[in-house]
């Protein structure tokens, strides 16, 4: 190990990219349980009646969801991909909910059949879906209804999920909720434990969930006025944001759920409500942190006087094994392995191995002379990076490992091109057209 290199988990990096290959994703697993931890500590501890879910999309293998269930937080899931990967990693079911705005009936049933603790259910017409598959299975669903509260955070549009009429939730137009609470009340194949709202991703300040705690507990008094509904639990959803450059901090768990805990007891002293039990989904902030991703460099190309002489980095990775930049502006930070004390000397853009223009993965970035075969450091790519990666330009997916103690350990396997192939099939009609050579 060369004490000037990068270390992650106390493994040497660019030892990491010599024995596994570039580009590749690296997590840490000690920091991933230290944010476990600090939920723990700062929320579940603290307040009782609580509950924490780690939302799986944001990065989930089987061992991932071992870490997670040692760690004894649940698991928020969007789909049947993501319910059967924790299943078969031996998770405790229990402690787990299904989201989503367009569940298949076969998704449902297996919420149902694998034991998910609530359904979250998206639209009034669900309530019926939910209640039909539930009859055929002879399985009683437990739900919480998904509400849009009408909260706008500050943060990308497509990242904010709470607006009224978007695509998620019940918006609180009309009679709406009420009509749902009563529909899901009347169905014995259903009992509703209350309420869910996830208000977006990558925020930084407290304020849109304290705002929307706010609104829920209005609608939750209304309720219990109107028709006698007790809610016994309110999922406050997750979306606090992580650090995007060195100079940027990380919020701490607390700085948004002590507001949302304090508001939402004050108005249950002031409803004279029993506070319900509450439950929160941070995905990113377990694990973007955690996640580095090692890219080599291909080339650097100079630009004479375009680009305001900025040369191009030309790096083996790219919008295939993170499309954040592409999709949303996403900013990150960057170094090269064994220079990480050498000052930058001028600014370079960082371009992605894809196609096509729009794959620059850093727009401008100051580094020192970087040269061919170099490892090139993303930071904090833990979360929608790997869970986010396409095949694109059938490009391979790469590997991912896990650090701890200076020991690396295989996690995914890096996609070879047969597991390209996989899954092809020759129609038979094409199967004996060769070319007339
Ligand atoms: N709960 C629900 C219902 C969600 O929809 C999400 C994220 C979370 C929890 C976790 O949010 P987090 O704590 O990770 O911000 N692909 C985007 C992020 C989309 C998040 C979608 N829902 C990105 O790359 O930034």
């Amino acid at each position: 190990m060369n004490s000037s290199n990068l270390t992650w988990g106390g493994c040497d990096v660019i030892e990491l990219a010599r024995k596994f290959g570039t580009p590749l994703y690296v997590l840490s697993e000690d920091i991933i349980r230290a944010r476990c931890r600090e939920v723990k500590k700062s929320f579940l501890d603290k307040w009782k009646n609580t509950a924490a879910y780690y939302a799986s999309k944001a990065f989930l293998t089987m061992a991932m969801a071992r870490i997670i269930d040692s760690e004894g937080l649940g698991l928020d899931f969007v789909s049947g991909g993501e319910i059967y990967t924790a299943y078969k990693s031996g998770f405790d079911m229990e402690r787990t909910l299904l989201h989503g705005s367009a569940k298949s009936d076969m998704e449902i049933s297996e919420a149902l059949e694998r034991g998910v603790g609530r359904i979250v259910i998206d639209n009034i017409q669900e309530i019926s879906q939910v209640a039909d598959v539930a009859e055929s299975r002879g399985i009683r669903a437990r739900v919480l209804i998904r509400v849009a509260t009408g909260v706008e955070p500050e943060t990308h549009k497509a990242m904010r999920t709470s607006y009224t009429g978007g695509k998620f939730g019940i918006s609180l137009v009309d009679d709406n909720l009420e009509q749902a609470v009563k529909l899901a009340v009347s169905c014995p194949q259903i009992e509703l434990y209350g309420f869910h709202f996830h208000v977006g991703s990558m925020i930084y300040e407290p304020d849109a969930h304290v705002e929307s705690a706010g609104v829920m507990m209005k609608n939750i008094r209304q309720l219990r006025d109107s028709i006698g509904f007790e809610t016994r639990e309110l999922d406050v959803g997750g979306g606090v944001g992580t650090a995007r450059s060195p100079t940027e901090k990380t919020p701490e768990i607390a700085y948004f759920t002590d507001p949302i805990m304090t508001r939402i007891i004050n108005d249950c002293e002031c409803f004279k409500l029993p506070r319900p039990k509450i439950m929160i989904e941070p995905g990113r902030w377990i694990v973007s942190e955690a996640g580095i991703t090692l890219y080599s460099v291909e080339s650097v190309k100079e630009t004479g006087s375009f680009s305001e002489g900025r040369a191009w980095i030309n790096v083996d990775g790219g919008m295939y094994d993170n499309p954040r930049p592409c999709l949303y502006g996403a900013k990150y930070s960057a170094v090269i392995a064994d220079k990480i004390d050498v000052q930058g000397t001028r600014e370079f853009a960082i371009a992605g191995h894809c196609c096509e223009s729009g794959d620059t993965l850093i727009e401008a970035i100051k580094l020192p002379e970087p040269k061919r075969g170099d490892v090139i450091v993303f930071y904090n790519t833990g979360a929608y990076t790997f869970s986010m990666a396409s095949n694109y330009n059938r490009m391979r997916r790469p590997a991912v490992v896990l650090v701890k103690d200076g020991k690396a350990e295989m996690m995914v396997m890096r996609q070879s091109y047969d597991d390209l192939l996989s899954g092809e099939v020759m129609p038979e009609h094409l199967n004996n057209l060769m070319s007339r050579r």
